[in-house]
């Protein structure tokens, strides 16, 4: 039969009957690229680095396996809205899979809640086509979490951030399929953390997956340094990073975060804007691999735990690159050293002078 999905997959590890509505887009099965330069890079020997593409699920980042699990489960018991705080990929996963929701003849409507200026430009426009109620608040991520929090306490709407337990489910299929894959878990997973709904979701997902006398990974999750809540131990009233992504100052997974990594023997640290990136544009230039800005902290991160003597020779790595590179174009522009404005005549000698070329026969026509 042809692939359906990861509820589908690993129905088995997951909370669903066969009288639950299987909402999917055939999310998941996402492909594990070699880095070998980032890799290189690290100075690290024998070091094998794989990024998971988690940006070609079907909205663009891992949310969409949380997704179709809370979507799933929410059709289930008969709700018809939906609503969800988001930085830009979460509501673009729950405007995506309502669409479906709908395709399948069900009643649904979704609402997303969003941080006025602070979400890139393709989950934006995303949330909007696929059919959603988008709404900008004056306020950060956390302030967003706050009102859809007490509305679907209050109201018949069902909540569909990460504190809904199927998104945790959903997720935690993304360290299903590196072990299958690998045939092993890697010896360090490198993961970008904001509200720390992934970093509970992976470790859950070796822990059931992988029995306790085989190697499970350490997470080694990364934060923005002006977002960076968890490795400081306080609430940052005001986030600030260029990953909008991850821009949150009091994670609503906080605690399990912590849990995940004292008991996966881990490591959490902050990056710099200028870390996330340097890695960023390696992982375009270097390696050909794309992701969105926030999904290269965790490549920050391999780089600078590196440096510090925190990743062993011939260890195998692997790096969550959360989001597809796509969803923030704004930031590539600025990124790189040329101007999207400026134009040339469409004529090919002008051309040849803009390129430098020397003719084959040395003969300039
Ligand atoms: N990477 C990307 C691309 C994200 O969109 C997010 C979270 C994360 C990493 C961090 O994952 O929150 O589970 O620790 N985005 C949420 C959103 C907050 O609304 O889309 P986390």
């Amino acid at each position: 039969m042809h692939y359906q999905g990861i509820i589908h997959r690993y129905k088995k590890y997951l909370p669903v009957t066969d009288a639950t509505p299987i909402v999917s887009l055939c999310e998941g099965r996402t492909p594990l690229v070699e880095a070998m330069n980032i890799a290189k890079l690290t100075g690290v020997k024998g070091l094998k680095v794989f990024c998971k593409i988690e940006g070609l699920n079907p909205s663009g980042s891992f949310k969409d396996r949380g997704m179709t699990m809370a979507v799933s489960k929410a059709v289930e018991e008969g709700a018809k809205k939906i609503i969800c705080a988001s930085t830009g990929n979460t509501s673009a996963a729950a405007a995506a899979y309502a669409s479906r929701v709908r395709a399948m003849g069900y009643e649904m409507e979704s609402f997303v809640i969003i941080p006025a200026g602070y979400v890139a430009l393709g989950k934006l426009s995303q949330a909007m086509i696929y059919g959603s109620k988008v709404i900008q608040v004056r306020g950060n991520f956390d302030d967003a979490l706050n009102i859809v929090k007490s509305l679907s306490e209050n109201y018949p709407i069902e909540l569909v951030n990460s504190l809904n337990p199927y998104r945790i489910e959903g997720q935690k299929t993304g360290a299903f399929e590196i072990v299958d894959e690998l045939g092993e878990s890697p010896d360090y997973l490198f993961l970008p953390v904001g509200n720390a709904g992934n970093i509970t979701a992976y470790w859950k997902g070796f822990k059931e997956y992988v029995p306790e006398n085989q190697k499970r990974p350490h997470m080694y999750g990364f934060q923005a340094e002006g977002a960076s809540p968890i490795v400081n131990k306080r609430v940052f009233d005001k986030p600030e990073t260029i990953a909008t992504a991850i821009r949150i100052g009091n994670p609503a997974s906080w605690e399990q975060a912590n849990r995940a990594l004292s008991e996966s023997n881990g490591h959490i640290d902050s990056v710099t804007d200028r870390e996330i990136l340097d890695a960023y544009k390696l992982l375009h230039q270097m390696d050909g691999i794309a992701c969105e800005p926030s999904s290269a902290t965790g490549v920050a991160g391999l780089l600078k735990a590196a440096k510090q003597g925190l990743v062993p020779e011939n260890s195998t790595v692997v790096c969550i690159l959360t989001g597809n590179g796509l969803k923030d174009p704004s930031t590539a522009i600025k990124e790189v050293d040329m101007d999207e404005n400026e134009t040339y005549p469409a004529d090919a000698a002008e051309i040849i002078k803009v390129l430098g070329l020397q003719s084959l026969s040395g003969v300039v026509s």
